[in-house]
C-alpha cells in the first residue's frame, strides 16, 4: 500500500519542498547517499575500495527542465571523471547516468551529446558508463541512445527492469558480446498495462531475464539485494560455466553491506552504487518505497 504512495510522492514538487526543508531528514538520507560533494563521494570510493568493493557513482539529479541544467549535470560528471582519473581510481569506479538529468525529455540529441561527452571522459579515465533506466516511457529512447553510444564506446552499459513485460525481449537483444547489462526489478510506479504488479511475478521475470543474460555472451550485472535471486544467480553462473569475474553483483550504497562483503570475500566481483549530490529527494523516496522499515526509521527520526 505505502510503496505506491511514496512513489507518487517521489515526483511531487510540494513533497520535495516539505521533505527537503526538514533538517532532521539528513541523518536518514545519509544512510543511502554518500554526501553532497565530490570529495564526499571520493571518500566513499576509497573506503569501499579498501574492502575490495568496486563502485559506480551517480551524481544525483533527474527530470531537469532547461538545457542549462542538462549542461550542469554533464559538467558534474566531467569533474567526477577528472577526479577519478587524477586519483587513478578508474579501475575501481565507473559512473551511472540518468538521461533525464541530461535533458532526455527536452531534446534527445541534447541528452545524447551530454552522454557522449561523459563516455569520452570515462574512456580517458580508463572506465565506463552505465545508463540507468527510468520510467517505462523512456525505455525506447534510452536503448536508442545506448545503441548510438555503443558504436563508439562499446562497453557502455544499460539497465533492464524485470517488472516490464518487454524486458525478456530486450534482454535477448542485449545478451551479446561486449554488452554490459545491469538487471534490476525496477523502482518506478508503472501501470498494469506495461508491468507486472505482483512481486512474485516480478521475481519470476527476473529469473527468466537472468537466464537469458547468463546464457548469452555479454557481461551480466546482478543489481539486487534479494538473497534468493543472489543464490539463483550463483547457480545459473555454475550451470552456464561462467567464471567469477565474468559477471558481477551490484547493490546500493548502505544496503546489505554485510552481503556485499561476503560475496567479495568469496571472490565475486561486487560493485556498490554510490549516489552523491544535493538533489537526493527522488532517489531517497524510491528507497523508502522499497522497504516500509526504512519509512518507520525516517518517521521515528522526525518525532
Ligand atoms: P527487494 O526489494 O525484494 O529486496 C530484497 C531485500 O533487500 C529486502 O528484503 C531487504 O532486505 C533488502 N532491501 C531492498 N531494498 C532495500 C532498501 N531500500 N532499504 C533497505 N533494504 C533493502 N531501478 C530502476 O528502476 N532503474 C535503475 O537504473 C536502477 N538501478 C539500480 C542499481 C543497483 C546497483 C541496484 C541494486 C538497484 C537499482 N535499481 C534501479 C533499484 C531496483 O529496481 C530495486 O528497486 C531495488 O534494488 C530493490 O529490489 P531488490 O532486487 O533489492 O529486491
Amino acid at each position: 500500500m505505502l510503496g505506491p504512495v511514496l512513489l507518487t510522492a517521489s515526483r511531487s514538487e510540494t513533497m520535495r519542498k516539505i521533505v527537503g526543508s526538514t533538517p532532521i531528514t539528513r541523518p536518514v538520507v545519509d544512510r543511502f547517499v554518500a554526501g553532497e560533494t565530490l570529495p564526499d563521494a571520493l571518500t566513499a570510493v576509497r573506503s569501499l575500495a579498501g574492502d575490495g568493493i568496486e563502485v559506480t557513482l551517480d551524481h544525483l539529479g533527474e527530470d531537469i527542465t532547461s538545457p542549462a541544467q542538462a549542461h550542469a549535470s554533464r559538467d558534474a560528471y566531467l569533474r567526477l571523471l577528472e577526479a577519478l582519473n587524477g586519483e587513478g581510481l578508474g579501475t575501481r569506479a565507473e559512473v551511472s547516468v540518468k538521461l533525464s538529468a541530461f535533458g532526455q525529455a527536452l531534446d534527445e540529441d541534447l541528452a545524447l551529446s551530454g552522454a557522449r561527452a561523459v563516455c569520452e571522459a570515462a574512456e580517458a579515465a580508463g572506465t565506463t558508463v552505465t545508463l540507468d533506466m527510468e520510467d517505462h516511457t523512456t525505455v525506447d529512447s534510452t536503448l536508442g541512445i545506448l545503441d548510438e553510444l555503443r558504436r563508439d564506446f562499446p562497453r557502455t552499459g544499460a539497465v533492464l527492469q524485470s517488472y516490464l513485460f518487454r524486458t525478456e525481449d530486450d534482454a535477448r537483444r542485449l545478451a551479446v558480446k561486449g554488452s554490459r547489462v545491469r538487471l534490476v526489478k525496477g523502482a518506478y510506479k508503472e501501470p498494469a498495462s506495461v508491468a507486472f504488479q505482483d512481486k512474485t511475478e516480478v521475481d519470476l521475470a527476473y529469473v527468466r531475464c537472468l537466464k537469458i543474460l547468463m546464457a548469452g555472451e555479454g557481461y551480466p550485472m546482478i543489481g539486487s539485494h534479494d538473497p534468493r535471486l543472489i543464490a539463483i544467480a550463483e547457480d545459473l553462473a555454475a550451470r552456464y560455466g561462467r567464471e567469477k569475474g565474468s559477471f558481477e553483483f551490484q547493490m546500493l550504497y548502505g544496503i546489505r553491506t554485510d552481503e556485499q562483503l561476503r560475496l567479495a570475500a568469496q571472490g565475486h566481483r561486487v560493485r556498490a552504487y554510490i549516489p552523491y549530490g544535493a538533489d537526493w529527494y527522488g532517489y531517497f523516496m524510491r528507497r523508502l518505497a522499497e522497504r516500509p522499515a526504512n519509512l518507520t526509521f525516517f518517521l521515528r527520526s522526525l518525532i
